[in-house]
């Protein structure tokens, strides 16, 4: 597996690539690679010709310094998985290529609305590094597709809302969260945990799964604001830190109300360093 750092370079491979017909996907992560991206590699090798995995840890969308600074980077740990994989590419691009002129100098772009509530409202600024990342990203690599969880199910949104309104030519492609055998959704972040966060962090899924079941037994009659207090409650009590817990219509994160079926339940709450999110259809 070839690593390539600079943007001209990568543009020559894949247009080689394109030259024998062959579809190219590309896999956008920031690194510190787990099951959960490598789901993704596998998805993107079973339907395009060559897959390429960049890695950049993007500082536009930390919206705390040291957040960005504590991220953890394994990149020879990564290169290897990757190489066992058979990646066709890594991308590895520094920051000064994507962001020349620096951070706050740079065309950024946002999606209205949606980048400012859940996560967004917690993390300002966040959603546009996100959106103009994947953005740029897209434009260097030119993939037929692009992959990413669902456990950023916001993030997906984000996206294929970017792709749409842009008009990209892109297809945008979600994989379902992968999850530790205890139903904690694999993160990067999960590292921050200590062995005892560790043992109690699956009980914010198993909070997911109670509002799930709670709404579904309950054929159209659940008062999805009081299972959200309640649930935020249950959280407090195991000791977690919730910033919200809220029954969404799943198409457009809208709050989900009483004539809404499509729902999507999402969460992020804070145990120790770690900031936990997770998702679930209902
Ligand atoms: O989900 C991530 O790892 C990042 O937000 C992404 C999509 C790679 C953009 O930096």
């Amino acid at each position: 597996m070839d690593t390539i750092h600079a943007i001209p370079a990568l543009r020559e491979r894949i247009a080689g690539w394109r030259a024998r017909d062959e579809s190219i996907a590309l896999v956008p992560t920031m690194g510190n690679l787990h099951a959960g991206h490598l789901s993704l590699v596998e998805a993107a090798q079973s339907r395009a010709g060559r897959v390429v995995v960049s890695i950049f840890v993007n500082p536009m969308q930390f919206n705390d310094k040291d957040d960005f600074a504590a991220y953890p980077r394994t990149l020879e740990e990564d290169r290897r998985l990757l190489q066992d994989h058979n990646v066709d590419l890594l991308f590895l691009p520094e920051q000064a290529a994507l962001y020349p002129k620096g951070l706050g100098a740079t065309t950024r772009v946002e999606v209205p609305g949606l980048s400012g509530v859940l996560c967004g409202a917690f993390r300002p600024g966040h959603f546009v590094g996100v959106t103009t990342i994947v953005c740029m990203l897209l434009n260097i690599a030119q993939p037929e597709m692009a992959l990413f969880g669902e456990k950023d199910f916001q993030q997906l949104l984000l996206i294929k809302r970017m792709v749409r309104d842009l008009h990209l030519p892109v297809r945008i492609i979600g994989m379902p969260t992968m999850r530790e055998e205890d139903g904690l959704a694999m993160s990067s972040r999960n590292r921050y945990l200590t062995p005892e966060e560790r043992s109690r962090a699956p009980l914010l899924y198993q909070a997911l799964r109670r509002a799930r079941d709670i709404i579904r037994n309950s054929h159209g009659g659940c008062d999805f604001r009081a299972l959200e207090d309640d649930s935020m409650n249950l959280l407090r009590e195991d000791g977690l830190r919730p910033e919200y817990f809220s029954v969404r219509r799943a198409s457009d994160l809208a709050l989900a109300g009483p004539d809404d079926r499509d729902l999507v339940i999402l969460a992020a709450a804070w145990l120790g360093k770690a900031r936990l999110i997770d998702n679930l259809r209902a």
